[in-house]
C-alpha cells in the first residue's frame, strides 16, 4: 500500500498562508508523481486567533498536533500583537515542546539567483547550518532584579547541558555522511583530506576564546564525539570570524553547527547570501518525534493578500518535511524543479518576481518529474 503521511498546516500570521498555499501545491503534485499520499489539516493558530481570543495554544492543542506526521508552517508575527508574545507563545514554545532540538537551515545558492557577493556562485554556496534549538540564551533564564532604578541588574544566561550538546554534534556528524560519501566526497576537501579517508566536513563554530564555559563544553565534546566518525574533518571558526568567511569565502564550509542564538544570528546572514528570505527555508527537527518545516522569513504584513510574496522558501521547507519523514527522492525532486525555475525569475524579492505568488506555485509544480 501507498504511504500516507498526515501533515498539520499553520499557515499563521501575514503572507503565510498565501506561501504555505503554494508548498501544499507542489507538494501534492510531488506526492502524486512519486506514489505516496498526503493530508493536511488546517490550524488557525497566530495572531489573527490571538487578537479574536486571547488564546494561543494550550497543551491539548499540542497533544493535537502531535497525532500528524509533521507540521508545515507559515509565518508568525502579527503588527497589532506586541513583539515577543506569538514568537515565545506559538514559535518557540512548539519548539520546546516538542523538542525540536535541531534547526536546519541550508544555505544553498540555486542557479540564476542573485547573491550580493561578488563572484560567487552556486558552486560556491552551497552549506547546511544545524543551530542547536533547544538551549543556550533561549532557555530562558535569567530576569530583571531592581527593574525600572538606575540599579537595575538584567541577566539571560547562555545555558547547556552535555546532553543537549552531544545530540545536536552527533546529529551534525550525521548529516555530513547523509551529504556525502566515499565515492562523491565534499567538493572542498583538499587531495590529502581525501587519501586520509574524509568525506566531508563539520565546522564548529562558537566563541571559546571568550565564552569558555559553555564552548569549553562543546569543544570538548566536539573533539571527544569526532573519534566516532573518523570521515569527517574537523574545523572550528569563532563566530565572529564565522560570519567575514561566510562572505569572504563562503565554499570553505560544508556542515556548520553552532549554538541557538549564533545559529539564529549567523543564519539570517547566510540567507541573505543565498537570494534573502524569499528562498531560505528551514526545518525545526525532533528526529524521533515531530518536526515543523518553515520558510525562515516573516509574515512581511505590507505584503498580506497581494499574490505577490515569494513562496520559493515554503516550497523549500516542504522539500526537506519530505527529506524528513523519509521521501528523500521526492525532495530531491521539488530541490530539482527549484532548480530549473529559479534562472526563470526575474528576482527573489516579494513583487519583484516577474511572477505572482500562484504562478511560481504553478510554474515549480508542473516541473516536477519522478
Ligand atoms: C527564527 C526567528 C525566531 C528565533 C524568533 C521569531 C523567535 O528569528 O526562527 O530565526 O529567534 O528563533
Ligand atoms: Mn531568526
Amino acid at each position: 500500500m501507498a504511504k500516507s503521511y498526515s501533515i498539520a498546516v499553520i499557515g499563521g500570521d501575514g503572507t503565510g498562508p498565501e506561501v504555505v498555499r503554494e508548498g501544499i501545491k507542489v507538494l501534492k503534485k510531488t506526492a502524486k508523481v512519486h506514489g505516496f499520499s498526503l493530508s493536511f489539516k488546517d490550524y488557525d493558530f497566530g495572531g489573527e486567533r490571538f487578537l479574536k481570543t486571547g488564546k494561543i495554544i494550550d497543551d491539548s492543542e499540542i497533544a493535537t498536533l502531535k497525532k500528524h506526521d509533521a507540521i508545515f508552517l507559515g509565518a508568525i508575527g502579527h503588527p497589532d500583537v506586541k513583539p515577543g508574545i506569538l514568537e515565545k507563545g506559538l514559535l518557540l514554545r512548539l519548539r520546546f515542546a516538542l523538542d525540536q532540538y535541531i534547526n536546519l537551515r541550508p544555505v544553498k545558492l540555486y542557479p540564476g539567483v542573485e547573491t550580493p557577493i561578488k563572484n560567487k556562485g552556486p558552486e560556491d554556496i552551497d552549506y547546511v547550518v544545524v543551530r542547536e534549538n533547544s538551549g543556550g540564551a533561549y532557555t530562558g533564564c535569567g530576569g530583571n532584579v531592581m527593574l525600572g532604578t538606575p540599579n537595575e541588574v538584567a541577566t539571560q544566561e547562555m545555558i547547556y547541558t552535555r546532553f543537549q550538546v552531544e545530540r545536536a554534534l552527533r546529529y551534525s556528524f550525521e548529516l555530513v555522511r547523509k551529504r556525502h560519501s566515499k565515492k562523491s566526497p565534499w567538493r572542498g576537501l583538499k587531495p590529502e583530506d581525501i587519501k586520509a579517508g574524509k568525506i566531508g566536513q563539520l565546522t564548529l563554530c562558537g566563541k571559546t576564546n571568550v565564552l569558555t564555559f559553555v564552548f569549553g563544553l562543546w569543544e570538548r565534546a566536539f573533539h571527544e564525539i569526532a573519534k566516532d566518525y573518523p570521515d569527517v574533518k574537523t574545523d572550528y571558526c569563532h563566530v565572529d570570524a564565522t560570519t567575514m568567511w561566510m562572505v569572504k569565502n563562503p565554499e570553505w564550509f560544508d556542515v556548520i553547527v553552532t549554538e541557538n542564538l549564533f545559529g539564529d544570528i549567523i543564519t539570517d546572514l547566510g540567507a541573505m547570501t543565498q537570494g534573502g528570505m524569499g528562498i531560505a527555508a528551514g526545518g525545526n527537527i525532533n528526529p524521533k518525534g515531530l518536526s515543523m518545516f518553515e520558510p525562515i522569513g516573516g509574515s512581511a504584513p505590507k505584503y498580506t493578500g497581494q499574490n505577490v510574496i515569494n513562496p520559493m522558501a515554503a516550497i523549500c521547507a516542504g522539500a526537506m518535511m519530505l527529506d524528513t519523514l523519509g521521501e528523500s527522492a521526492a525532495a530531491a525532486s521539488i530541490e530539482k524543479a527549484v532548480a530549473a525555475f529559479t534562472p526563470k525569475m526575474k528576482s527573489q524579492a516579494a513583487g519583484k518576481m516577474g511572477f505572482t505568488t500562484t504562478q511560481v506555485g504553478d510554474e515549480v509544480a508542473g516541473l516536477i518529474k519522478k
